[in-house]
Order: structure tokens, then sequence, then C-alpha cells
């Protein structure tokens, strides 16, 4: 027994010195300090996983604002200092951001390859988001979320006498029902055969929807979705729903979802289907959890309410709107959404308090990245990451981090705050929920729209309580850092009640 275990203590020890000797890269002259980690393959990923912001901090400390850590095979350069996150932008030329995202987006949602390259799309995807989702199109989407959101919030109209009283819910789970039913709706339009079929179907797909969505970190990380029964069988019905054969039943279907069908013509409606799916994770998996924080913020801050409350009152009275139940429902305008800075920075405020998005781009040969830290030699197929949350939560560029301040994007008159200094420098970019430059969330102007909608509709039409008053703030669920923004970890209690409108 001894002398087998002793042989196979060598055996290991040998291997892990060949390991140190000949696997392990060596920094290079000129290259940024490497943080091999000590397990082969997932170098520091463990360290990484278990708090990304500490793990960061921690290394920036160590060796500065330019660093590589060994993640799961691949060295990431992160680049620390929002100084030079411009600079990063600048190197587009060497810096790949398709391969790691359409690779990923195959992962998770088992379609085949989208990049125009391999022949099955006939134009950037990229183009067919930016003209579906921006511009004219934006009018349309927001148009038809208003009535969807309407839809999902306001039980129907009852007689003044049966008014329900106070309904108590988790606030997470209610915003997660109201938004997933009126964004579904949105995007892949409504049932024509009516009420009951139509609830049915959101509900299938809500349940099926939150499997899926568990596992997505696992799948982003490489595990294969088989391991997964429950949430791969969801992934199929999901996918059901969402084929044109189905779809074709259903009316004011978006324009993302009418136009991808050319972006798409050579794939079969089975392949479409699957990227109908990735549309709608990239339109709910973020929207639900900032929605959450945004409502949570704002009520459990008695100064933000009011200004929200007095915003909300303002914008209908110039709009020639009031909120009833006799009248025809609120409708408010692209001019008339924009125009409302205190709902503005009550957003972005939750955004940079919950958001924790890693922003990716692989290098496409040997270069030298030119920072005003300094210059780094970066190899081939290396990748640049930018961990946005160091940022938002830099006490010197935004002072008190974890506290939540309503008006932080408000300057003194009371309008949009654009100056954000760093080092006494005033910074270009300062707010990075929704990524940047070439691989910018092109739904973000949409996002803050529906958000701003649901705060409206939520104002306006319902008294709104916690149920503890003085409710502790829940933390962030970081097994899914790196995904965009966190949602808590727990849910909290809240009362609504129909207002006597
Ligand atoms: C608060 C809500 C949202 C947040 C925080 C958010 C954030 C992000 C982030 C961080 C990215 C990746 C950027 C990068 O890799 O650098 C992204 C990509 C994307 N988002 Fe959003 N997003 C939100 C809502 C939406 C909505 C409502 C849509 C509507 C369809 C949407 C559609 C997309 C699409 C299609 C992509 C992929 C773009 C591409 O790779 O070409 N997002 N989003
Ligand atoms: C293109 O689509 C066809 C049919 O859906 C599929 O068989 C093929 O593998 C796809 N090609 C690539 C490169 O993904
Ligand atoms: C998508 O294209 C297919 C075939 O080109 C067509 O049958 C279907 O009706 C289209 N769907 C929509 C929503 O336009
Ligand atoms: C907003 O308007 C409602 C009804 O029009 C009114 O009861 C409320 O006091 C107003 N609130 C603020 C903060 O102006
Ligand atoms: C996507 O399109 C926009 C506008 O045309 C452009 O600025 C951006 O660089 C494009 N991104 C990629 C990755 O092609």
């Amino acid at each position: 027994m001894m002398t087998i275990s002793l042989i196979w203590g060598i055996v290991i020890a040998v291997g892990c010195c060949l390991w140190l000797i000949l696997g392990m890269r060596r920094r290079q002259m000129g290259e940024p300090p490497l943080e091999n980690g000590l397990i082969p393959y997932l170098g520091c990923a463990l360290q990484f996983g278990a708090n990304p912001l500490e793990f960061l901090r921690a290394n920036q400390r160590k060796h500065g604002h330019v660093f590589t850590c060994k993640l799961m095979g691949n060295y990431v350069h992160f680049i620390t200092n929002p100084l030079s996150y411009h600079k990063v932008l600048c190197h587009g030329k060497y810096l790949d951001w398709k391969k790691f995202h359409f690779t990923t987006s195959a992962k998770a949602f088992g379609h085949s390859s989208i990049d125009p390259s391999d022949g099955n799309t006939t134009e950037n995807i990229n183009k067919t988001f930016i003209r579906t989702l921006q511009g004219e199109a934006l009018n349309a989407l927001t148009e038809a979320m208003m009535e969807n959101l309407h839809l999902a919030i306001r039980p129907p109209v009852v007689p003044k006498s049966q008014m329900p009283a106070w309904v108590t819910e988790g606030m997470y789970s209610f915003c997660y029902r109201v938004m997933f039913e009126a964004g579904y709706l949105t995007f892949f339009g409504r049932d024509l055969t009516g009420q009951d079929a139509q609830k049915a179907l959101i509900l299938n797909n809500l349940d099926n929807f939150k499997q899926f969505d568990k596992i997505f970190p696992a799948l982003v990380a490489g595990l294969p979705i088989r391991v997964f029964k429950t949430a791969y069988h969801a992934r199929e019905k999901m996918e059901q729903d969402l084929r044109h054969q189905t779809l074709g039943k259903r009316d004011h279907i978006s324009e993302v979802i009418r136009f991808l069908n050319y972006t798409l013509s050579t794939l079969d409606d089975m392949e479409k289907a699957k990227i109908h799916l990735a549309v709608l994770w990239a339109s709910q998996a973020n929207t639900i959890p900032a929605t959450f924080w945004s409502l949570f913020q704002m009520m459990r801050s008695p100064e933000a309410m009011k200004a929200a409350t007095e915003e909300v009152n303002k914008t209908l009275e110039n709009a020639g709107q009031k909120a009833s139940f006799e009248d025809s429902p609120i409708c408010l305008n692209q001019k008339q959404l924009n125009d409302m800075p205190v709902l503005d920075s009550i957003i972005k405020e939750a955004l940079r308090l919950s958001s924790a998005s890693l922003n990716i781009r692989t290098a496409k040969e040997d270069f030298t990245l030119h920072l005003p830290d300094g210059s780094y030699n970066i190899r081939k197929d290396d990748i640049v990451a930018l961990y946005p949350q160091l940022m938002h939560l830099d006490p010197e560029i935004y002072p008190e981090p974890l506290t939540f301040k309503y008006d932080r994007y408000l300057d003194e008159n009371a309008k949009t705050k654009t100056t954000f200094c760093s080092n006494g420098l005033k910074m270009k970019y300062y707010y990075m929920p929704f990524g940047s430059g070439a691989t910018i969330c092109p739904g973000r102007l949409f996002a803050v729209q529906e958000i701003k909608q649901f705060l409206i509709l939520m104002l306006s039409y319902f008294e709104l309580e916690l149920v503890e008053s003085h409710e502790k703030c829940p933390s962030l669920d970081q097994s899914r850092a790196g995904l965009g923004i966190l949602p808590p970890v727990n849910d909290i209690e809240f009362k609504y009640k129909l207002k006597h409108l």
C-alpha cells in the first residue's frame, strides 16, 4: 500500500514539476506582470470566481493597473485604470470582439455559427440589432412595451367598492413576472387565439426561462447543457414556441424578429428559433434584475421616491395625461420619456451598484498596447479584458461608492450630470453597465425606456410600501459575475395597492 501511494506521489510531483517547467508561460520583456495561479489549466479561475472584485483589487495593489491572469487556459490581460479604457478601445484593429461572443452564444443557445464569414448570415448581425432596436424602430418598441406593461401590471378594472386591498409579494418575483410577460409580448407578438392561451404560454415560458437562466453561468463556462436535464428540456420547449411556424399565428411581432428572418435567411426554422431564444435571453436576463434594483433602491430612499413622484406628476401634466382607470392608459412618447433626468439618475445609480460585466476582446495578432500607464506586448489569441465594476465602486470617482444616492447623476441644474473625474482628469468612460465600444449593448436605449415606463406605472397606479420599513439591502449574487446585472441573493417583500383614481 505504502509503496503504491509513494509511487503515485512521485509521479504527481514529477508531473507538476514538468508542468511548471514546460507548460507554464513565462513573462517576457515588455509584457504585463503575470499571475499563473497554482492549478494547471484553471490558473486563477477559482480565486477569480469566488470574488472577482476582491481578486482584481488584490492584483491591482500587487502589480499596478495592468496585469495578466491565467483563467481556464486563457491568458487574460486586465486593464484596470478607467483613464485607459478609451485607449484600449482605440486598438480595435488588433482586437476581435466577435470570436468570443459568437462562440459563447453558440455554446449557450446551441445554434450554429452566426459569423457572416462562415456564410450562413447575409449581413453583419450587429447592424440588424442597431437598425431594429434604435432610431425609428425604438418608437414602435417602446409603444408596444407600454401597452404590454399595462396588461401585465394593471389588474382588471373592478368597481370601487370591490377595490382590492394591499397585496404582499416578493419584489423580485413581481418584477420578474411583469417584465418577462411584457417583454415577451413586445418582441414575439400577441396570441391571436385569446387571453387564456396567452397567459398559459407566458407562464410556461417564464418557468422554463428561469430553469434555463439558472444554469447559464455553467454554460458560459463550457459545460454541455445535456448535463442539466431540466434546463435542457426547458430550452427545447422555449425554442418550440419561438419557431416561425408558431410565431406565424401571432400578431404585432417586433421588427427585430421580422428583420432577423432575412438576415438569417439561409438557416432553417429550428436554427432561427435558437437565435430568437438568444434575443429573448439578451432582452430579459439583465433587464429583470435591473428593474428590481431600480424599484427597490428608489423605494428605500424617501428622497428618491419624492423626487421621482414629482417628476412623473410633472411629465404627465405636461403631456396632458392623467393616471386613471376610466381614461385611456398613460402613453408617453420618446421625447417625453427622454426628458426625465431624475428617473434616469435613479436607474443609472441602481445599475452602477449592481452591474458586474466583463468586457472581452481577443488579440488577432501579436501587438503592443499603448496606454497612458505604459506600453505592453500582447500575444496573439490572448484576451484583453475590462471589469468596469472596479471603476463603478471606486471611491475617488464615486464618493461613498456603496451608498445609493439617487441624484448622483444630476448636476446643479438638476439636469443629467456628465462630468466625473479620476486623478483630476475628466473621464470619457465613467458608466459602463452596457459594455463599451463596438460591443456596446444595442438594446441599452430600449432597456432604460422600459424600466422607466415600469417605474412610471408603478408610481402612478399604486401605493407602494416595503414590508420592513428599514429593509437591509440584499447582497449581489456573485455566481453571475461577468454576465451583467447581478440579481439579489434573496427576495424582499413589498406591498402594493391600487390607488383610488
Ligand atoms: C439593463 C438591461 C441590459 C443590460 C445591463 C445589458 C448589457 C449588455 C452587455 C454588457 C452586453 C455585452 C457587451 C459587451 O460584450 O461588451 C450586451 C449585449 C447585447 N444586448 Fe444588452 N443589456 C440589457 C438589455 C438589453 C435589451 C433590452 C436588449 C434587447 C433586445 C439587449 C440586447 C442585446 C444584444 C442583442 C446584445 C449582443 C450584441 C452583439 O453581440 O452584437 N440588451 N448587453
Ligand atoms: C449553416 O447552416 C446549415 C443549415 O442550418 C448547417 O448545416 C451548417 O452547419 C451551417 N454552417 C455553419 C458554418 O455553421
Ligand atoms: C420568415 O420567413 C419565412 C420563410 O422565408 C416565412 O414563411 C415566415 O412567415 C417569416 N416570418 C415572419 C415573422 O416574417
Ligand atoms: C402627484 O400627483 C398626485 C395626484 O395628482 C398627488 O396626489 C400627489 O400629491 C402628487 N405628488 C407629488 C410629489 O407632487
Ligand atoms: C456595429 O455597428 C456600429 C454602427 O454601424 C459600429 O459603430 C460598430 O463598430 C459596429 N460593431 C462591430 C463590432 O462591427
